[in-house]
């Protein structure tokens, strides 16, 4: 059996990445991390990993058609067939979305549709919830919408800041994550 070959997106610290390579016996081999931040703590870890960069400059590119032309380019050249979203701050459009249908997942911090878009623990945080939590999810052309694959809560607690809570948060979805890619790469 020829292993699955993917890809994984980030634009922040990479900690979700991190938990990815760390996973033991992950289903697929990660090929590529595409970056879209040149100080991107991802890309240092990446190196670690000896997983290869791909790091592009949005900004240089006419239009999101011609960057994700690019993208679709040298992910298929490497090989890749699914693509894992970890804090890739970037909406995906449709050149990217119809060349890997149903094969681009994302994390996001939150019990989607509850608190989407950018700082989802800061807004949990500040509408005062009891309980947030970690969504993984199929991806479509919103913001943190597609169908949902899985979900874990996490409670918040009277003495919480957004920090503690964040630490929570992010234990849940590095365990979460690699977990669910599992599942999914076996089918
Ligand atoms: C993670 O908490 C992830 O859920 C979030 O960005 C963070 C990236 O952290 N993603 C989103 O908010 C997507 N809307 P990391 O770089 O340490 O993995």
């Amino acid at each position: 059996m020829s292993t699955i070959k993917a890809a994984v997106f980030a634009s922040g610290t990479g900690s979700n990445f991190q938990a990815i390579m760390e996973k033991n016996n992950l289903h697929c081999e990660v090929v590529l991390l595409v970056c879209d931040k040149p100080c991107a703590g991802a890309v240092e870890k990446a190196e670690k990993f000896g997983v290869p960069t791909l790091l592009f400059e949005p900004k240089s590119f006419a239009s999101k058609a011609e960057y994700e032309a690019m993208l679709v380019e040298r992910l298929t050249e490497a090989g890749v067939t699914w693509i894992f979203l970890a804090g890739y701050m970037r909406i995906a459009g449709p050149t990217l979305l119809e060349a890997f249908e149903t094969k681009i997942i994302n994390i996001h911090p939150s019990l989607l549709p509850d608190f989407p878009g950018k700082d989802a623990i800061g807004q949990a945080f500040e509408a005062g919830v009891a309980v947030t939590g970690v969504t993984v999810h199929y991806i479509d052309e919103g913001i943190d919408t597609g169908p949902i694959i899985a979900q874990e809560p996490v409670d918040v607690f009277p003495g919480d800041t957004e920090e503690t809570l964040k630490k929570r948060i992010q234990t849940v979805e590095h365990h979460l994550y690699p977990e669910v890619i599992n599942q999914l790469m076996r089918k």
